[in-house]
């Protein structure tokens, strides 16, 4: 996508110094655009953990990288096979709930065993990196592609008026490389001359909705406003929402899906309300071995703080202030799972399919035999 009319992906290789992996320090946004340089595992790690990239695919991406700076350490160090195995470890260690972290991480692994010696090994991990990355980025727009339809199709039963979308949270080109999985049919519409409109949930504790998904949008020229969490249910019982769209950090192959907290209050309103739900994603956020969601799927909890503070802009500088008296305890549920039967649909990089078993491995046979 584009940052101020510049072509901009979320991670990347450094142009003229390949040791050096540069992302978007999403902390900042939007009031400053900070490019941050990570030399060593330890700061993917960190810059992982503390969100200075987050979103499942771009964290897929970040540990793809991360495992690219793992070889080149491992090359300096004793053991090439141990220092991969504990980088591993760290990046694995960073968040819970997003699947695509594991997946690229064993992807890499994978790859970098078929090399022979150190410097090979260093060459097959940076290429798989950014074969993960192109690949989340193609993957992305295809999602665009294929949603696209629904929202057409809504457009059209509504003789071209304006096709109103409730998203939540960031499953923007920010949460991946480029594109986003909830945000592509979005953008591919608009860029169809489709009219629509987004409401953007504010997400949260940490307001990936008020500080990301409305920052990318406002980039991109599509129509959209800020609405606090709890405002969904409202706007659907007057008829305001005609869909809602959201990404997803897990979805188990029976079709439960794992998402920013208040994803299931909104799918359970969309229901009462006979509004299309559809969750976006990439083939990789898939868990092809869960059968249960809400009991296998682990829950990230943050920092307290995240809730009894807000961040904000004061004064030109980035201030967090408290909310809640001293000594009240907070518990800070990042995720929440939204039951299979609630979802309307699963937009992925193939195609539309249904949130069950069947359906889904239906598009993606190769899931039976993981
Ligand atoms: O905690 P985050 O910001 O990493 O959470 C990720 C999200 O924004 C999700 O809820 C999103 O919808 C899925 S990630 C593509």
């Amino acid at each position: 996508m584009k940052v101020n009319g510049k072509p901009t992906r979320t991670i990347w290789i450094h142009s003229e110094c390949p040791e050096i992996v540069q992302i978007i320090d999403q902390r900042w946004l939007p009031h400053q655009y900070i490019v941050e340089d990570i030399g060593t595992v330890e700061s993917m790690a960190i810059a992982i953990r503390d969100m200075h990239v987050r979103g499942a695919g771009l964290i897929g991406a970040a540990a793809g990288y991360g495992m690219y700076l793992a070889a080149l350490e491992a090359k300096a160090a004793t053991d090439f096979d141990s220092h991969l195995d504990s980088c591993y470890a760290l990046l694995e260690s960073t968040r819970p709930t997003a699947v695509n972290l594991a997946w690229a991480l064993d992807r890499q692994l994978q790859a970098i065993s078929k090399g022979r010696e150190a410097d090979e090994k260093i060459r097959i991990a940076m290429n798989t990196a950014c074969a993960i990355a192109d690949e989340d980025a193609d993957f992305c727009r295809r999602i665009g592609q294929h949603g696209l339809s629904i929202i057409r199709e809504i457009s059209t039963a509504k003789n071209g008026d304006t096709v109103n979308i409730l998203t939540h949270c960031n499953a923007g080109w920010l949460a991946f490389v480029d594109y986003g999985s909830a945000t592509a049919p979005i953008y591919a519409a608009h860029d169809a001359g489709i009219m629509v409109h987004v409401y953007v949930d504010e997400t949260r504790p940490r307001n990936q909705g008020a500080a990301l998904t409305a920052w990318e949008l406002g980039q991109h020229g599509v129509p959209h406003t800020l609405i606090v969490d709890n405002a969904g249910g409202h706007l659907m019982q007057h008829g305001m929402i005609d869909l809602v769209i959201t990404g997803t950090d897990r979805t188990t192959v029976t079709g439960d899906v794992a998402n920013k907290i208040g994803t299931y209050l909104k799918a359970l309103a969309a229901k009462d309300n006979t509004i299309p739900f559809y969750v976006a994603l990439p083939s990789s956020t898939f868990d092809w071995k869960m059968k249960n969601g809400l009991s296998e799927i682990p829950i990230e909890q943050r920092n307290p703080e995240e809730i009894t503070h807000v961040e904000g802009l004061c004064d030109g500088k980035i201030k967090s202030v408290r909310i809640s008296p001293t000594g009240s305890p907070a518990a800070n549920y990042a995720f929440d799972v939204t039951p299979a039967r609630l979802v309307t649909g699963l937009i992925t990089e193939r195609g539309i399919c249904r949130a069950d078993r069947e359906s889904i491995l239906q598009l993606f046979p190769e899931g039976r035999h993981k």
